[in-house]
């Protein structure tokens, strides 16, 4: 293998620990600690998972958590209805609803019911509109998370050629906007695209999430290339792998994520970020 391993563990560790020096010196000052509100509905194992991962990382770095979790039943206008008391409530800095949400209820409704000082997803269009704007709020924080590995790497967006294989609204999308914003030129793959192996192996920053096992060969990277995969998939030995070749690509790629360890621990850091900035903004509004 010839990629430097980018360690998602590592990175999030430390911004984790920055947040809770923060926090700390908010309450030593006689601040309150941040509040951050979830809403999980039905049972989903994934998303339970997910969720008390994110519940756990708010435990280590003071942040005040409230979890809800109606039944998959429930219905929209009583989600909304909840939504509206976190949006009223003094104490919640961030609001986040898991997705997916049963098939009944508008994901999008549900989302822009959310207060945008609230987003901490970084959802709402208006905060997909500030980064698209390139004056981010609240930023989407798997991107935000991916762009801070790429920054702990060293290597330069600036003028890169980066390519974005998926266009979620959750990941590629916002991950397009994110490495405009950082001055890289960015090419947004989908399911029609033509000669996929051929437009990935001009990349020098390639980022992964199609949701599908393995769906990237390591003969299609760039020798040298970045290599970021927010893919995760349980084998049925019990083992996480991601949408990437990860052993054939680590041959060719100069740095790569691992699955797990890189992109996932990201993401629940930049939660936290996002909710001690969204505490920070309702203490201290900006001016502009
Ligand atoms: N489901 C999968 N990823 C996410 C995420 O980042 N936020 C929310 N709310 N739901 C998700």
């Amino acid at each position: 293998m010839s990629a430097k391993i980018i360690d998602g563990k590592a990175v999030a560790a430390s911004i984790r620990s920055d947040i809770k020096q923060a926090i700390d010196a908010r309450k030593a000052e006689g601040l309150r600690a941040p509040g951050l509100a979830v809403i999980l509905v039905g049972n989903d194992p994934a998303s339970q998972v997910y969720v008390n991962h994110k519940r756990k990382a708010c435990e280590e770095v003071g942040i005040i958590s409230t979890v809800l979790t109606p039944e998959a039943d429930i219905e929209q206008h009583e989600l909304l209805e909840l939504v509206d008391r976190f949006n009223a409530d003094p104490d919640v800095d961030g609001i986040l609803v898991q997705l997916p949400l049963p098939e009944h209820i508008n994901e999008s409704t549900v989302t822009e019911r959310i207060r945008p000082d609230k987003d901490v997803d970084g959802f709402h269009p208006y905060n997909i509109g500030r980064l698209a704007q390139k004056r981010p709020e609240l930023r989407p924080c798997t991107p935000y998370g991916v762009m801070k590995l790429l920054e702990s790497t060293g290597i330069t967006t600036r003028g890169a050629r980066a390519v974005i294989v998926g266009a979620s609204n959750i990941v590629g999308r916002p991950m397009a906007l994110e490495l405009l914003y950082a001055d890289a030129t960015i090419t947004v793959c989908n399911s029609k695209t033509q000669d996929l192996p051929g437009v990935i192996s001009q990349a020098d920053i390639v980022v992964v999430a199609v949701g599908r096992r393995h769906f990237v060969k390591g003969e299609w990277i760039k020798p040298g290339a970045v290599v970021i995969d927010v893919g995760m998939h349980r084998g049925e030995d019990g083992k996480l792998s991601g949408d990437v070749e990860f052993e054939a690509a680590a041959e060719r790629a100069g740095w790569i994520t691992p699955v797990p360890g890189g992109v996932g621990p990201m993401t629940v850091a930049m939660l936290m970020q996002n909710t001690l900035e969204a505490c920070q903004l309702h203490n201290e509004p900006p001016l502009d």
